[in-house]
């Protein structure tokens, strides 16, 4: 992808990941427009940022179609599609309760992707130069313990690049996947100070040095998701996954009541 000169979709980018590269793709000359389902945060992002903004709620696939429409039509030279809103919970399928907490996941990290992609294919095609950005994670190849539904979306987000890759071979349209590690945001209640897990400047300034290094990458992997991502790859899955799995609250608590 070229680092400049873009027009990027960013839904789920109110804060967090997606904000972080978002401040700093506008500061390389691309304009960027950020989705989001609560409008004060919208509008106090337009404010301090200048970005242009759309209400967009990825759970619900009418928002997914009407956000879309209205990008396309404000902005008919959007070029890059970056579905970046996602959830993360902790489920313990010991007893039936984690239901919901599943089924939200899927819905927003697997399906909301899927069906933001859908509503982009056709025009992203028809511009040079187009990128669709998913968001994966180090997660997709070694399992935490504790979250076992957003591992599986995670590796199918992964699974669906590498596919949809393939069948976009041949047209104007990328697919590149961001491959996080641990990052310091609020997507999970602590993640945000666990000093087990990188800093949020940290990990977005080392991506965007690979994003403008490797414009023709299909994996941004900072050095510290190579632990996970080639685990199986190096042969040290086992220990990987102990370690990463080493302090487990689930494992620690006895099976709930059903
Ligand atoms: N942080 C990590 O360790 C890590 C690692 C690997 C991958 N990732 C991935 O990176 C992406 C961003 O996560 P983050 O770490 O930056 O977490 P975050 O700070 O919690 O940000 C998540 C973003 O997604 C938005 N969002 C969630 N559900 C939405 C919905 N239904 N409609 C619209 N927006 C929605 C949130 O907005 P609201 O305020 O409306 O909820 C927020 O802007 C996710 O896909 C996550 O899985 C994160």
């Amino acid at each position: 992808m070229n680092i400049t000169g873009n027009t990027i979709f960013i839904p789920g980018g109110t804060r967090g990941i997606g904000l972080a590269l978002a401040t700093r793709l506008q500061a390389k000359g691309n304009t960027v427009i950020i989705g989001g389902r609560s409008a004060a945060a919208l509008d106090a992002l337009a404010a301090e940022h200048g970005f242009a903004t759309v209400r967009i709620d990825t759970m619900d696939p009418d928002s997914i179609t009407a956000a879309s429409a209205e990008v396309i039509q404000r902005f008919p030279e959007v070029n890059v599609l970056v579905p970046m809103a996602g959830i993360m919970r902790a489920e313990d399928w010991r007893s039936p309760g984690f239901l919901q907490d599943a089924e939200e996941t899927v819905i927003t990290n697997v399906l909301g992707p899927i069906r933001l992609i859908a509503a982009f294919t056709e025009h992203l095609q028809s511009l040079p130069g187009a990128t669709i950005v998913t968001v994966a994670s180090g997660l997709a190849h070694v399992p935490l313990r504790v979250t076992p539904t957003y591992n599986a979306t995670k590796a199918a987000v992964h699974r669906l690049s590498e596919t949809i890759r393939l069948q976009f071979a041949g047209t104007s349209v990328s697919v590149l996947e961001l491959v996080p590690p641990s990052v310091q945001t609020e997507l999970m209640p602590g993640h945000d100070t666990d000093p087990h897990a990188m800093p949020l400047d940290e990990y977005a300034d080392e991506a965007m040095a690979l994003l403008e290094s490797q414009p023709d990458a299909h994996e941004i992997q900072v050095e510290r998701v190579k632990f996970l991502r080639y685990a199986e790859v190096r042969g040290d899955y086992d220990q990987v996954l102990a370690i990463l799995n080493a302090t487990d609250p689930i494992a620690a608590t006895p099976v709930p009541a059903r």
